[in-house]
């Protein structure tokens, strides 16, 4: 039967079957499933693998601390932060549609990770002559099942990973997540002493922050959005609710604005929407019945503590006919 234990001796018996002396590159998302996969690669082949970090500013709030600082000081991952903020602001400059959206942060993700890549060639170079010939992907079992199945190595997930990898990034893939299901990544993760914040992490899309501004992405709107979404995801916590919603999207209508009275008179500010939903795997939703009390609780510190936001809505559809993301 089942066992973490077991599963992580296997899987690092099978990786270091595979990559040898190799080196492997892996990149970060914040989430479980990438934070799992390189902690189980680095236990089976320790400083072979090298792990990236983009910080394309779409990021929450505290997530690239925690990758750099609790994921690093538990694994002992070799780590490389790209920050690339700004050349991802200007890409994604007056652009509101949302699959344009998608397809920029795609494209600059990827050509952030080939010139990190580039760059630790060269560096490995210096070290022992060997380029980097293997690439880590956090791919599950249901990924497996819902794009076709076992199709080897040429099969990367587009959904999850931002945009997918392009063919002519050369690497061979491990996989070492490819049987197992969201909750045994779990157990392992916890197993290997990740920390609780990334292991129990809720799903969190690829293109970040960056779809959850509906209307253009700026520097004001990201930062506003990343405390109300700090204090919605503080306050669930706190109610003891994180584990029992699937994901709760906090949106800001950037094009939309009302008019609120607060302090000494008139505003004219953002509303922000608040998306709890109870799911099974994301396919269909149904939204969260959050206790009335907590709602007001983040309504009022939303409003009064958020510059430019006068107004806090709740939506109430299921998926379908609503996505879980509002774009
Ligand atoms: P929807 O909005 O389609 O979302 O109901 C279903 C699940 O997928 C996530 N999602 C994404 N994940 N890149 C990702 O990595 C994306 O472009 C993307 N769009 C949606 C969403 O958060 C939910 O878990």
């Amino acid at each position: 039967d089942w066992n973490s234990g077991n599963v992580i001796a296997e899987q690092v018996a099978k990786i270091r079957a595979q990559v040898g002396a190799g080196k492997v590159i892996c990149g970060l998302s914040g989430g479980v499933d990438s934070a799992v996969a390189a902690a189980l690669v680095h236990k089976a082949i320790g400083d072979q693998l090298v792990c990236v970090f983009v910080d394309h500013g779409l990021l929450r709030e505290d997530e690239r601390r925690q990758v750099e600082e609790d994921y690093v000081k538990a694994t002992g991952i070799r780590l490389v932060t790209v920050d690339v903020r700004e050349q991802f602001l200007v890409a994604l400059e007056g652009v509101s549609d949302p699959e344009t959206k998608r397809k920029i942060i795609g494209r600059e993700f990827i050509r952030t990770f080939e010139q990190a890549q580039a760059e630790l060639i060269d560096e490995a170079k210096e070290i022992d002559g060997d380029p980097i010939r293997f690439l880590v992907q956090g791919t599950l079992y249901p990924d497996v099942v819902e794009s076709g199945g076992g199709s080897g190595t040429a099969n990367i997930k587009s959904h999850h990973n931002v945009g997918g990898l392009p063919d002519d990034l050369k690497f061979e893939l491990v996989e070492p997540l490819r049987t197992l299901f969201k909750d045994e990544v779990r157990a392992i993760g916890a197993e290997l002493g990740l920390p609780a914040e990334i292991v129990q992490r809720q799903p969190f899309p690829g293109p970040g922050l960056g779809i959850r501004i509906v209307g253009s992405i700026t520097q004001e709107r990201l930062d506003l959005l990343r405390q109300a979404d700090a204090i919605v995801r503080f306050e669930l916590t706190a109610a003891g609710l994180d584990r029992e919603i699937w994901q709760c999207p906090v949106v800001l209508l950037a094009d939309v604005r009302s008019v609120g009275v607060q302090g000494d008179g008139r505003t004219y500010g953002h509303p922000i929407v608040l998306r709890p939903v109870s799911s099974e795997d994301a396919m269909t939703a149904d939204w969260t019945r959050l206790p009335y009390d907590l709602l007001a609780k983040i309504s009022n510190r939303i409003t009064n503590e958020v510059d430019g936001v006068n107004r806090v809505v709740l939506d109430v559809t299921s998926k379908p006919p609503g996505t879980i993301e509002w774009e």
